[in-house]
């Protein structure tokens, strides 16, 4: 389920919250999965905030398909980029066989633990065979809510390679790091790339 509140400070935020990814230099992990989607792929990004990396994407020749629940975010990121970003949430998914590429990139972190494996499965679901997740997330345990009134929900690599393992994906690769986030905090992150294993059916279960 959506925490409203977290959403409430995007919307109030959703500026700074751009100034703030801005100033950053060019993301590997975004470059690397990039070069991993075929030309002219489509690319859901899921929590797009104000589409800073679909903008990336679709320069280097991409199809993207930015969504995002903060109304704010969306009407900033199509102001800027006129990228047809759209207002929905991770419970919205329901894409079957679509995408090329996910790229979450610390959206789902936003997710309650118990919503975590179902928003997992539907991001599967959306992929087509072989499609390439990014999952950007903060490492820890357990959940809290910032200064800011953003809720998030932490993970240790592990859990996060076994939820993947779970939802039907291969984890192809991670980076870690450490950053301060808008809140003023210095907290450790994981990204991770992870491939769609095709679906497996029950015997008797053609899946035709
Ligand atoms: C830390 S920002 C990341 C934005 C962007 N992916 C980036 O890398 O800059 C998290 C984003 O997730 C969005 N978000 C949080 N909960 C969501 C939900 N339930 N459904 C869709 N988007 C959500 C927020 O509105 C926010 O824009």
């Amino acid at each position: 389920m959506t925490d409203d509140e977290t959403i409430g400070a995007y919307n109030a935020r959703a500026n700074d919250y751009a100034g703030h990814v801005k100033r950053k230099k060019p993301d590997p992990a975004l470059l690397a999965f990039i070069a991993r989607i075929p030309a002219n792929g489509l690319v859901l990004d899921l929590g797009c905030g104000p589409a800073a990396s679909s903008a990336v994407m679709r320069d280097h020749g991409l199809q993207v398909d930015p969504v995002d629940a903060s109304a704010e975010m969306v009407r900033l990121a199509n102001a800027t980029h006129g990228i047809g970003a759209r207002q929905m949430t991770f419970d919205d998914l329901d894409a079957a066989d679509v995408y090329h590429g996910v790229w979450a990139n610390f959206s789902l972190l936003h997710a309650a633990a118990e919503d975590f494996p179902r928003h997992l499965a539907a991001a599967h679901r959306a992929l087509l065979p072989s499609g390439v997740l990014h999952l950007g997330m903060k490492l820890g345990a357990g959940s809290q809510r910032d200064r800011l009134g953003r809720f998030y929900s932490y993970y240790s690599e592990a859990e996060l390679t076994d939820h993947l393992t779970a939802a039907g994906f291969a984890v192809d690769g991670s980076a870690t790091g450490e950053e301060r986030g808008l809140a003023g905090n210095v907290e450790p992150w994981i990204t991770i790339t992870a491939t769609a294993r095709p679906a497996t059916y029950p015997s008797g279960e053609a899946g035709c």
